[in-house]
């Protein structure tokens, strides 16, 4: 989703914006542009120039003139909302005077109402967009003799909506000023130069001292540092951070894509996940950042989870596991639907909110529901510091690492260890044995190598993705445990391949689905050796009668008379086992994709943190 980038100092700010929104380019976005500063001449005033273009980030660079000179700057990558990908929707928007460029990521909700009173006093608009809404108000607001943050404060106090912004002036082109509230924006400092993005990716190749703004609160950019206040006025303190994140996590270290080098992460990012988090002596977990003492998590009667996408399904699993190792009731909901539903805020219930990101606007919404009618939150999030990190009470960083391909891979199986984690460390503290403590501590203990070795089945999986790839379509069966792995399987698929893939519970096939089984509609199907095995071979055998060709995901081989291919992965205990029975899927979506031409990594439509409603 749309991108923000910011530079201030002694170089030109241009490379840096273009090298920055490259960066951010795998967020998913359909146009691109930056504004400078450039600086008085003999003859002329300081001015705005500006360039922005539909298409890629290479589109840009090679649109942009070569006396784009000027040491302030902003750049943007655009994910429609308000209007169609062309170039003058593109951001940055300027008032008419082009004294104001603004960049805007958020939605601008009494857009329509700004706009029109804009109109009525003169401003012209020259786009579709929400955000030159906020140029021509804030060159409303601006005053000759004023300071361009008083100007941004005022007309900020006006929008209702979300945004992350940077707005240049030029008459003032020693500062840059930002403003978050609902849309992140970090600070980088450098030497005597500064940098704002909406990421920390844009800015880490230039420095790891970052400051994340809160919501409401704004800051001006100098060459020299920084100042953050809120929006009335009241200067906040804010230490800076260190990213902690390696520079190389940011390229495809080899790999053809982001994607696939993400999928071959995942046996490091699992060991960093329970890095220091368990505990064989008490055969348990240690999460130090639930803030819950064992007295208070005995109190919890019941656990949801809420989620999107695949951080729902990887939910779905968590709920899995709590109920089987804790006995707890739990359950997983898109957060999307909860937060629209009026939802009942129980006191004995522990909300947990998952997001890869940590900025996914449904999942932020629904926790701030919850926490306004007096709920516990527990994050389980990947990116540190992040606006639903902030807002729950506790919670699990998963340390997975960053992750930049749109469709989650290595996060998703860390959020599924986390909830290992979690439920192991639930289930000591109710009825769960020290013996089946341990079982599942040493099983958590194995499957980092037990990953690598599905990872050896890489060139296999090709070869078998490449065969399935021009299929009409694809059903994913699964049972109980092996049904999230099935829904998360086919969203893998139909994400990066569009191939269009639907996840049913195979014990749900004859009452419907069966109807659709041909040779054109081929079914992987989730075969764990556990105590459903016998229920999982008959549902081949009626899809082998039918004609359906079968690719199963197997603990043991599965013949042909009820598959005609098999992938075999190691077995874990049977509550982990969904988790390893997932990763054959994520490489089987991403051959499939190549085999099919597909852009991996930047899937149409879809962009990797979605930061609107
Ligand atoms: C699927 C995918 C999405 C995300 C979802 C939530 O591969 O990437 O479904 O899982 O948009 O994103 P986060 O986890 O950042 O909240």
């Amino acid at each position: 989703m749309c991108g923000i980038v910011a530079y201030i100092g002694p170089k030109d700010a241009s490379p840096f914006l273009l090298e920055g929104l490259q960066r951010l380019e795998y967020r998913g976005y359909d146009s691109a542009g930056l504004a400078v500063v450039a600086p008085a001449t003999r003859t002329a005033p300081a001015r705005l120039k500006v360039c922005k273009v539909k298409g890629r980030v290479a589109d840009l660079a090679a649109a942009v003139p070569a006396r784009f000179k000027g040491g302030t700057g902003i750049g943007h990558t655009r994910w429609a909302t308000h209007g169609v990908p062309s170039d003058a929707n593109a951001h940055p928007h300027t008032d008419n005077e082009d004294r104001i460029a603004v960049v805007h990521n958020g939605i601008v909700e009494n857009a329509d109402e700004l706009r029109a009173k804009l109109t009525a006093d003169g401003a012209v608009f020259r786009s579709e967009t929400d955000t030159e809404v906020l140029a021509h108000l804030i060159a409303a607001h601006r005053t000759d003799d004023g300071e361009l943050e008083d100007a941004v404060r005022a007309a900020l106090k006006l929008v209702v909506g979300t945004y992350g912004i940077a707005v240049l002036d030029a008459e003032q082109p020693d500062r840059i000023v930002v403003a978050r509230n609902g849309s992140p924006i970090v600070l980088g400092i450098g030497e005597k130069e500064m940098f704002a993005a909406s990421d920390v990716s844009a800015l880490v190749r230039y420095t790891r001292q970052v400051v994340h703004l809160e919501d409401g609160e704004l800051a001006t950019v100098r060459a020299d540092g920084f100042r953050t206040f809120t929006e009335d006025a009241r200067t906040v303190t804010r230490q800076p951070s260190t990213v902690d994140w390696e520079i190389g996590s940011y390229d495809t270290g080899g790999y053809a894509h982001y994607l696939l080098k993400e999928i071959h992460e995942q046996p490091g990012a699992v060991e960093r996940t329970l890095s220091g988090r368990l505990d064989e002596r008490f055969a348990t977990a240690h999460l130090g950042g639930l803030n819950l003492d064992a007295r208070e998590l005995r109190e919890i009667r019941r656990v949801k989870i809420l989620g999107c996408g695949s951080a729902y399904y990887a939910g779905e699993m968590g709920a899995q596991l709590i109920e089987e190792l804790a006995r707890i009731p739990a359950h997983s909901e898109p957060a999307s639907e909860f937060r629209y539903r009026n939802p009942v805020i129980e006191a004995d219930t522990l909300y947990v909110a998952v997001s890869q990101s940590g900025e996914t606007y449904d999942t932020l919404a629904a926790v701030q529901e919850v926490k306004r009618k007096g709920g516990r939150v527990l994050g389980v999030v990947n990116t540190v510091g992040s606006a639903i990190a902030r807002e729950c009470d506790g919670g699990i960083y998963l340390h997975a690492g960053p992750e930049i391909s749109v469709a989650s891979t290595k996060a998703f199986t860390s959020t599924v260890v986390a909830f290992a984690l979690l439920a192991l460390h639930f289930g000591r503290i109710h009825d769960l044995s020290p013996a089946d403590g341990r079982r599942i501590v040493s099983a958590l203990k194995a499957l980092p190598d037990q990953i690598r070795e599905i990872l050896e089945q890489d060139a296999e999986i090709a070869r078998l993705a490449a065969a399935y790839a021009d299929s009409q379509g694809m059903m994913f069966i699964g049972r109980v445990r092996g049904y999230p792995v099935a829904r998360e399987g086919a969203q893998k698929l139909k994400e990066i391949s569009y191939v269009h893939a639907e996840a049913y519970p195979a014990s749900e096939l004859k009452h419907g689905p069966l109807a659709l089984i041909s040779p054109e509609l081929p079914t992987v199907a989730m075969v764990p050796d556990d105590e459903l095995l016998d229920k999982n071979l008959t549902a081949l055998g009626e899809i082998k009668a039918r004609e359906g060709r079968v690719l199963a995901v197997a603990h043991r081989p599965v013949g042909p008379r009820l598959a005609d291919h098999c992938l075999v992965v190691p077995k874990s205990e049977p509550e982990l086992d969904p988790l390893l029975l997932n990763i054959p899927l994520q490489l089987f979506a991403y051959h499939a994709a190549v085999a099919l031409g597909r852009d991996v990594d930047k899937p149409r439509n879809l962009a990797k943190s979605v930061t609107v409603e």
